[in-house]
């Protein structure tokens, strides 16, 4: 049989992404999306969003003609043809009105895409969707589909400023399956990784689908840990960056995800587990995640916490105060600010009377196109210009290198929140500043 075709509905972070790393391990790749201007790009070889890595990526396999890219959902099916394993990696959104999942774009992808497979395939969901969808996916597409079609869910874990590297080398594959000609496509699909020894898991639906919404309801309810012990370190003026290093050093808690600071955004944290709370109690197992409820609530004080700090720096009111935001994306390495807790900060003290300027290396026009009130610089010294206190918000590598010595003569404040808890406080203090940490003692040690 010749090699299967594959394509991937859907090219944000994680379509594109998943389209140029087929095409890298050898698959004839086509990537569909209905936004022309995102398609053009991805066309030309260039990446829509800065992701480190991935141009190269996509420019190596346009260049070589592997990797293709349409607004024609037509031509999916056409492309595929038999055995083809067609990937749905839309998004799933938070709901405008609710806190469940907002299927319309996953709905939408399945209705372009099945009444046209006329040949027997594979339609594999990447997307995180509440528990139960992909059995309702896999009826949709029954109903709609000329050709007999098995539906699959293979939920993705990569984390946006490590997307190739968590696509070509992951530390899993899973793969929910109801058929041996799903789990045979997937096999073929990941051949090459599986020659690398990475573990292959074969599960029900339901069981792939919530491997994905519990491995992120993990990883938000470590950091709300960590940060709640910010708080308890706020009161006691101890401090949650010795606590973290210590907590990290037993096996059984683990060293990543303990970082105190700011708390979690992006795309997939904060609205995965609003999800996975709705979708609990829709089916009957509301008490079991009630608990996400405060994960979610202690994030987001970490957010009201440094606006407190940054006024607090500032005599008591921020009110015709300029304030510096150092950063904008949700986390170091992307250009995404969906939900970011920096720009959350930067949008608050704004709405207290400050005169906000953000800078940050890569995220600048997402944010202003969204936040159009709030200033941008160029740089962080532009930004940092006059300005009564710095809010030290994303902990871009760019800030770390600062020179506190030299910083001090950019602006007359020498006041810096350090959100992220990732300045060298000493040298900072050492340098004439005051410098706040969140979670640890205000007057340092
Ligand atoms: C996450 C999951 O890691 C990934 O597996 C899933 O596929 C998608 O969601 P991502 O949103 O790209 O990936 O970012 P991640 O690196 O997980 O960070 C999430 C947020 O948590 C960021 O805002 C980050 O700043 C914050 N964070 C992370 C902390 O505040 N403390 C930590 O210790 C770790």
């Amino acid at each position: 049989m010749a090699k299967r075709r594959i394509t991937v509905t859907g090219t944000g972070y994680l379509g594109a992404t998943h389209a140029a790393c087929m095409a890298e391990l050898g698959f004839e790749v086509l990537g569909m999306d209905v936004d022309a201007e995102k398609i053009g790009v991805l066309a030309s070889g260039r990446s829509p969003f800065f992701e480190p890595g991935l141009t190269e990526v996509l420019a190596r396999n346009v260049a070589s003609g592997r990797l293709r890219f349409t607004t024609d959902p037509a031509e999916l099916a056409a492309f595929g043809g038999a055995g083809a394993v067609h990937f749905l990696c839309v998004n799933t959104p938070q709901s405008a009105d609710s806190d469940a999942a907002d299927l319309r774009y996953l709905n939408l992808a399945v209705d372009a895409l099945a009444p046209h497979l006329n040949e027997p395939c594979v339609v594999v969901g990447k997307s995180t969707v509440p528990v139960g969808t992909a059995a309702a996916v896999a009826e949709r597409i029954s109903a709609l589909a000329p050709a007999p079609v098995e539906t699959a869910w293979n939920p993705e874990f990569l984390r946006e400023g490590h997307a190739v590297a968590d696509t070509l080398r992951p530390d899993r594959l899973v793969a929910g399956v109801a058929s041996a000609e799903a789990e045979l496509a997937l096999r073929e699909v990941y051949a090459p990784l599986l020659a690398d020894g990475v573990p292959f898991l074969t599960m029900d639906l339901a069981t792939a689908e919530l491997v994905k919404t519990a491995a992120n309801s993990f990883l938000a309810t470590k950091i709300s840990f960590i940060n709640a012990m910010a708080e308890l370190c706020e009161a006691a003026d101890a401090d949650v960056v010795e606590l973290a290093e210590a907590l990290r050093l037993d096996p059984r808690i683990g060293t990543r995800f303990l970082e105190p600071g700011l708390g979690f955004g992006g795309a997939c944290l904060p609205k995965d587990i609003r999800a996975f709370t709705a979708r609990s109690r829709e089916i009957g197992a509301g008490p079991a995640l009630t608990f996400l409820q405060d994960v979610d609530r202690i994030n987001l004080r970490r957010r009201t916490r440094a606006v407190a700090v940054a006024r607090e720096l500032c005599g008591g009111s921020l009110e015709g105060k300029l304030v510096a935001v150092w950063g904008a994306a949700f986390k170091p390495d992307s250009d995404d600010i969906r939900d970011s807790p920096a720009l959350a900060v930067a949008d608050a003290a704004a709405g207290e009377g400050a005169l906000v300027t953000v800078y940050d290396p890569q995220a600048r026009d997402n944010a202003a196109k969204s936040f159009p009130h709030l200033g941008f610089a160029d740089s962080a010294r532009d930004a940092a210009r006059d300005a009564h206190v710095i809010v030290h918000a994303t902990e871009w590598q760019e800030f770390r290198d600062i020179d506190p010595v030299e910083a001090a003569g950019w602006t007359g404040g020498l006041r810096i929140v350090d959100c992220r808890n990732k300045l060298d406080a000493a040298a900072w203090r050492a340098a004439g500043w005051t410098l706040r940490a969140l979670g640890r003692p205000a007057a340092g040690r």
